[in-house]
């Protein structure tokens, strides 16, 4: 589906958007896994977080949905029950490579299938030290799903010394962790989000340059209520439009400030973007405030290496925000954003080269600085939700004509895009 981008001239007024979709997949999962009913208020109701759902409902689950909660029936410990046929993670990285440091120790065998994008996507990142714990799995040779999860004699608990920042890799490592009496450690340089440790109470130990997550046995999730706040990646695309035009004031309630998370904020703020923390607390274990946003100006500054972690999912939006601002942008040091939904430098570049908007792109990164030169342009999606949505926003801020292809991949995160900005949009009267 081709969605053809209107001008916004402002945006004004108030939404609750979405809950968090990193925490609503574990919320789900660690639901599935304890031993009793739980719900799960104002998850987010998309692609991804349903297809956790469906992997769950094959394992064995009960699942009542509504638009806003979930009630599980958790399975407990050794509950799952082996299920009929391969487990299909749609686009979701986050459902696979969690989910298989649970299945590696269950005692059944499973393939987690996906779509196209997923299964072009490394597995053998949580394959690998799942190996070490003594797990039994095969990818095909590429690497990719298809990935078979076999039963397995016993686990062992290990020290995983993670080389790539990834939080889906410690959570793998983490899950399998929690079905042993010892005590499975992951050793993380780089501070990445940290939803898996919280939810489920990890011991977390904080040195110079690194920290170790420590799960066993004693902390497998028990039955309980979740409150997912409002999700800040999807606010992000809110935020820019917002900063980026005139006489705007917009309202962002209860979002999630996790200070694994927040980065995007900062780096806007720093930038000279107005946006103010109001009502800060906390709910369910995670501080969450409202975002009141201000139509600001803005000007680049260096990103360091340090919080790309932390921002890896903003990137796209980020990276628009950056091209309406004064001076170049540079974007550096984020190599795994060849690794997501799409290989998110070529898909930004490739549609910058057909904006005529001047680049620069490097294997771990881009620049880019100048204008939108070229009209009525054909965004090339990717299939990806995170590029759709981030190019919709530029068309939102400069018109020109801008047409985005392949929009309905913004279900995978937000379904009701459009609609959300419907409700605070003022447009153009041609
Ligand atoms: C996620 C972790 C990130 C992020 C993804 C969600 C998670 O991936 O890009 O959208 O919920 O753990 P990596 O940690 O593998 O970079």
């Amino acid at each position: 589906m081709i969605e053809k981008i209107e001008k916004i001239n402002s945006v004004n007024g108030e939404l609750t958007l979405p809950g968090d979709k990193s925490i609503s997949h574990r919320a789900v999962m660690f639901s599935a896994m304890a031993n009793g009913k739980s719900t799960v208020k104002n998850y987010l109701n998309s692609e991804d977080v349903n297809s956790t759902i469906d992997c769950f409902r094959k394992l064995g689950c009960n699942i009542v949905q509504t638009e806003t909660d979930l009630t599980i029936d958790g399975k407990g410990f050794g509950g799952f029950t082996e299920p009929i046929s391969n487990l299909d993670a749609g686009n979701s990285g986050t459902t696979t490579r969690l989910i298989s440091g649970i299945l590696a120790a269950q005692n059944f065998d499973t393939t987690i299938i996906g779509d196209v994008s997923l299964s072009k996507r490394p597995m053998k990142r949580v394959a690998d030290p799942l190996l070490q714990m003594g797990a039994r799995i095969e990818t095909n040779d590429a690497g990719t799903l298809p990935m078979t999860i076999f039963t397995s004699e016993e686990l062992k608990a290990i020290e995983y010394d993670m080389q790539i920042a990834s939080a889906q890799i410690k959570g793998a490592v983490l899950l399998a962790g929690l079905h042993m009496d010892e005590e499975t450690v992951v050793v993380e340089h780089s501070r990445t989000r940290n939803h898996t440790e919280t939810l489920l109470g990890l011991k977390v130990e904080e040195f110079e340059g690194y920290r170790k997550i420590y799960s066993s046995k004693k902390n497998y999730p028990k039955p309980k209520e979740y409150i997912v706040p409002s999700d800040i990646s999807t606010s992000a695309f809110f935020i820019v439009l917002a900063l980026n035009l005139e006489d705007s004031e917009l309202l962002l309630k209860d979002v999630l400030l996790n200070e694994t998370r927040n980065g995007i904020i900062k780096i806007l703020q720093q930038m000279g973007g107005k946006i103010k923390i109001e009502n800060a607390r906390e709910s369910s274990g995670e501080k969450i405030g409202d975002l009141r946003i201000f139509s600001s100006k803005l000007r680049n500054i260096e990103i360091s290496k340090a919080i790309i972690p932390n921002i890896i999912d903003e990137i796209p939006i980020l990276s628009i925000a950056g091209l309406f601002a004064e001076g170049k942008y540079a974007i550096r040091n984020a190599k795994e954003l060849r690794f997501k939904e799409s290989d998110r430098i070529d898909a930004m570049c490739s549609n910058f080269r057909k904006l005529g908007v001047e680049y620069t792109e490097y294997d771990d990164g881009f620049t880019i600085d100048g204008n939108v030169i070229n009209e009525n342009i054909l965004i090339e999606s990717f299939d990806d939700h995170r590029i759709a949505m981030a190019f919709t926003i530029l068309g939102m801020i400069v018109g020109k004509g801008i047409s985005v292809n392949n929009f309905e991949s913004v279900a995978v995160s937000n379904p009701e895009f459009i609609k959300q900005v419907n409700v605070i949009s003022v447009k153009k009267i041609t």
